[in-house]
């Protein structure tokens, strides 16, 4: 891969690939990290020897020290970034953020009633983070949010007085009076928000700026391709574009800028909440990737579903993305599985297809084709970067192979393991 000025780095199943440990090792290259979408629901992990980091909404580049922007298509929570940047101070780490004063704030009132309408739903419920990120993206879009911008110029009392859309629907559907008066909440939560404001500025000005003047820029999606709004296994999915195209409207950047796409993915499928997974394992198997991939949510400590890599989602998902490069993660865990399924086709009553539905239901009637390859019996975790990629097991380059046949895309980082060390990148591929 040749260096680019900017990468965008996206998630192609539904998140917890690995995106936190992949952004982490290629950030070293670059001098801006940047955030587009999503908020506190996302949980990114760096692990670096002794050291874990859990990033909600600070972009992970933060602790190499790099400058770490949060664009406007975030939404973000005063309370929890205000904790993420106390924690990181600390460590002793420094921070260089800037903050889009076009971000949307979330409010105690999305929060309540993100868990209130998971509640409501009884067993028809998406399994949310309930960290208010719908409420908030659909306040957004109903023109009744709540921006950074609003506390810059001090005149918004006003959007606490225009009954928000979450605050009515909490009293008027779920007909709960909301706990605390408008002037109380307006104290506490403008006085977090308040204390972020020497952050915030004009992202899609500031990176322009820094295009200008040869940085390179490294932008860190959240959730993966099947959890996005418009192309994910709706309605069991999350309230953002996650793909890359949202690197553009995320951060008011031109797409002529961004041209370059890394997808990552697990070795196998996970999934947290609910909705259809055809290659998921309810026996031995996947309660060992389970437990041998550690695979319980980074924000909710909910376990993760777990299954067969999809080469059908995986290849629909490199499409939506426009990955030309790949990073595989976690292939330890697959070690000592014998034989590997990896799924290459859909029986959809009868009918053989490598079409992703756009029916969830229609998804959730989806039999996995599969094909078997042989597994391999241990990846020797010591010193994995002396060891090269010429000497991972020959069944595992086998593996690698396949799906680089399959997708059309290079594989260009292979994870072996969770620390920042366990990294191989393939020769002759310069990110
Ligand atoms: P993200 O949301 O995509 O950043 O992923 P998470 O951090 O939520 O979940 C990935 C988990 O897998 C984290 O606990 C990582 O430390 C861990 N991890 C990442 N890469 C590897 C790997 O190659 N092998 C193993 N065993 N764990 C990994
Ligand atoms: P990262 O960035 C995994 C899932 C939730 C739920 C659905 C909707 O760490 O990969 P939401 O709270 O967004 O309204 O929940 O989306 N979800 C994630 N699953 N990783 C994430 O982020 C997720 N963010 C949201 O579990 O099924
Ligand atoms: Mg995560």
């Amino acid at each position: 891969m040749n260096s680019s000025q900017s990468l965008i780095v996206v998630g192609l199943q539904w998140g917890d690939e690995g995106k936190g440990k992949i952004v982490d090792v290629l950030s070293e290259k670059f001098d801006i990290v940047v955030r587009f979408q999503g908020g506190s629901n996302a949980g990114h992990t760096v692990i670096i020897g002794d050291k874990t980091y859990k990033f909600r909404i600070m972009p992970t580049g933060v602790v190499r020290g790099k400058k770490v922007v949060i664009g406007n298509g975030v939404v973000v929570d005063p309370v929890v970034l205000l904790e993420e940047i106390e924690a990181l101070k600390s460590a002793g780490i420094d921070i260089d953020l800037l903050i889009s004063d076009r971000a949307h704030l979330i409010t105690p009132y999305q929060i309540q009633l993100d868990d209130l309408m998971e509640t409501a739903k009884g067993n028809q419920k998406l399994g949310t983070t309930k960290r208010g990120i719908g409420p908030t993206y659909s306040d957004k879009v109903s023109r009744v949010g709540v921006r950074f911008c609003d506390f810059v110029h001090h005149k918004s009392k006003q959007w606490l007085t225009l009954e928000s859309s979450s605050k009515s629907q909490i009293e008027k559907i779920h007909g709960i009076k909301v706990e605390n008066s408008d002037a109380t909440l307006f104290d506490s939560f403008s006085s977090n928000v308040r204390k972020l404001l020497p952050y915030v500025g004009d992202c899609g000005e500031y990176l322009e700026s820094k295009f200008n003047t040869g940085s390179r820029v490294l932008f860190e999606g959240a959730q993966g391709a099947l959890l996005d709004i418009d192309h994910g296994t709706y309605p069991f999915v999350t309230s953002s574009n996650c793909v890359s195209a949202a690197a553009s409207t995320g951060t008011g950047v031109s797409f002529n800028r961004l041209n370059s796409v890394l997808g990552i993915c697990k070795a196998y499928m996970t999934r947290v909440g609910t909705g259809p997974f055809p290659t998921e394992l309810n026996d031995e198997v996947g309660k060992r990737m389970q437990n041998q991939g550690r695979e319980f949510g980074t924000v909710t400590g909910r376990p993760r579903r777990c299954g067969w890599l999809d080469l059908v989602a995986l290849k629909y998902a490199i499409r939506l993305n426009g990955c030309r490069y790949l990073a595989i993660t976690k292939v330890d865990v697959l070690s000592g599985i014998n034989p590997l399924k990896v799924c290459v086709e859909y029986d959809i009553d009868g009918i053989e297809t490598r079409s992703y539905p756009a029916s969830a239901e229609l998804l959730s009637d989806a039999t996995p084709v599969y094909d078997k390859l042989e597994g391999w019996s241990e990846i020797n975790m010591i010193s994995p970067k002396s060891k090269g990629f010429s000497n991972l097991p020959h069944q595992l380059r086998n593996y690698l192979n396949f799906i680089e046949e399959i997708t059309g895309s290079q594989i260009a980082m292979v994870s072996v393991g969770p620390d920042r060390a366990d990294t191989l990148l393939v020769p002759d591929v310069q990110i």
